[in-house]
């Protein structure tokens, strides 16, 4: 355990029952990329999730990189993407040889604006770009919406993949997060809802795009004794001993998430009467896996910003960020192509996430309502 007072934004919740699955795993002898428990841990999440294929891989990147290659996404092409999220979705777009394009985000969700996606593809389109797939961003948890934005894609003739990495647990219209497009990805690390310390899953109900994914991350080998590859491969598979932290966090994960909505709660009454600052993502309800809480706070109404909460947090030992810097200013992606309302800027500019990890106990909790009631103090 890591012995510290500082309290971080999203630590790992693993406890009694990961070290018995872990142990047992460690007994058995399948200390490798392949074993009972991951198979187990692909059945299970596949069913949670409610899709037909699950492929454990070791990193939501890595999911992300082999969807895209599988949608045959490949160089000269584009893949249009929200511009509010984590690198990694970039980046792997970047890995097979494509281009990203960053579209800008509803203001409520975070999530890709539905109106904007359809005025990018159609640009694209005219310019003579193949868009190879859209992949929209469940934000914090948030699902996208999903209902709007797979129309939108098909009838442009584009795939889905859902990035669903934070949305472990979440759902929109009825339906899990990680169901939704051709192929979604999870993300499993150690500041995710649920974590294998390190990991991430394809999801399907498309078979054959799910063997290929399967073939892919592991080198491409055939099922023959002397090594034999028909493509070129990579070594992304999930080792079997972090399937059982996995299926432990299964097992714990409604309970993890309920405790993520109780903070949020808490939050949620300590800021009500605060002026110039909101939840982010509105009102919740049960779609939402409540992964992050982030606030967002006007500094014109408020009289402080979120600079400044996150200063004075970090003086009290307490981790808080301002939400993801967008996509189109990043350095990386200078001179990338986007679509822009500014709402992702705004977002980027007065967004904060607070500390909402499952493991947080009460008398951490405590700690930071007590510091950010010290912050308002003559303030608010
Ligand atoms: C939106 C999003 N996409 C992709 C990833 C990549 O997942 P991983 O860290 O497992 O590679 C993450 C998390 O890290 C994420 O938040």
């Amino acid at each position: 355990m890591v012995q510290t007072d500082r309290i971080y934004l999203s630590p790992p919740d693993v406890g009694a029952l990961e070290e018995q699955y872990m142990l047992d795993a460690v007994r058995s002898g399948w200390v490798a990329p392949t074993g009972p428990y991951l198979t187990a841990f692909e059945s299970a999440v596949a069913q949670r999730v409610g899709v037909d294929h699950a492929v454990a891989l070791s990193s939501g990147t890595a999911a992300l990189h082999l969807g895209l290659l599988t949608l045959g996404v490949g160089p000269g092409d584009v893949v249009v993407t929200s511009t509010l999220t984590f690198v990694a979705t970039a980046n792997a777009i970047t890995y097979t040889g494509a281009e990203p394009v960053f579209v800008d985000v509803d203001p409520v969700s975070g999530n890709l604006d539905a109106e904007l996606l359809d005025e990018a593809l159609t640009a694209l389109a005219r310019d003579g770009r193949r868009v190879a797939a859209v992949v929209p961003v469940d934000l914090l948890g948030r699902a996208a919406d999903y209902t709007t934005l797979e129309p939108i894609a098909l009838r442009h003739g584009v795939p889905v993949l859902a990035d669903a990495a934070e949305a472990m647990g979440a759902s929109h219209a009825g339906r899990a997060a990680g169901s939704f497009g051709a192929a979604a990805v999870l993300s499993f690390n150690g500041n995710k809802i649920m974590t294998t310390s390190g990991g991430g899953m394809l999801l399907s109900d498309d078979g054959e795009l799910a063997r290929r994914v399967r073939h892919l991350s592991t080198q491409a080998r055939l099922p023959v004794l002397h090594y034999e590859h028909d493509e070129v491969g990579y070594n992304y598979r999930l080792s079997n001993l972090l399937a059982a932290v996995g299926l432990a966090q299964l097992e714990r994960l409604d309970t993890m998430i309920a405790r993520r909505r109780a903070i949020r709660q808490r939050y949620r009454d300590q800021f009500a009467a605060v002026g110039g600052v909101q939840i982010f993502q509105g009102v919740d309800d049960d779609d939402d896996n409540s992964w992050l809480t982030a606030l967002l706070v006007d500094p014109a109404e408020a009289g402080w910003s979120s600079g400044d909460l996150v200063d004075h947090l970090q003086q009290c030992n307490i981790e808080s960020r301002p939400l993801w810097k967008p996509m189109h200013l990043q350095p990386v992606f200078d001179g990338t192509r986007s679509f822009r309302t500014g709402t992702a800027e705004v977002i980027f500019s007065r967004g904060v996430t607070l500390p909402s990890g499952s493991a947080l106990d009460d008398g951490q909790l405590y700690r930071v309502q007590m510091a950010i009631a010290d912050f308002l103090v003559g303030r608010a």
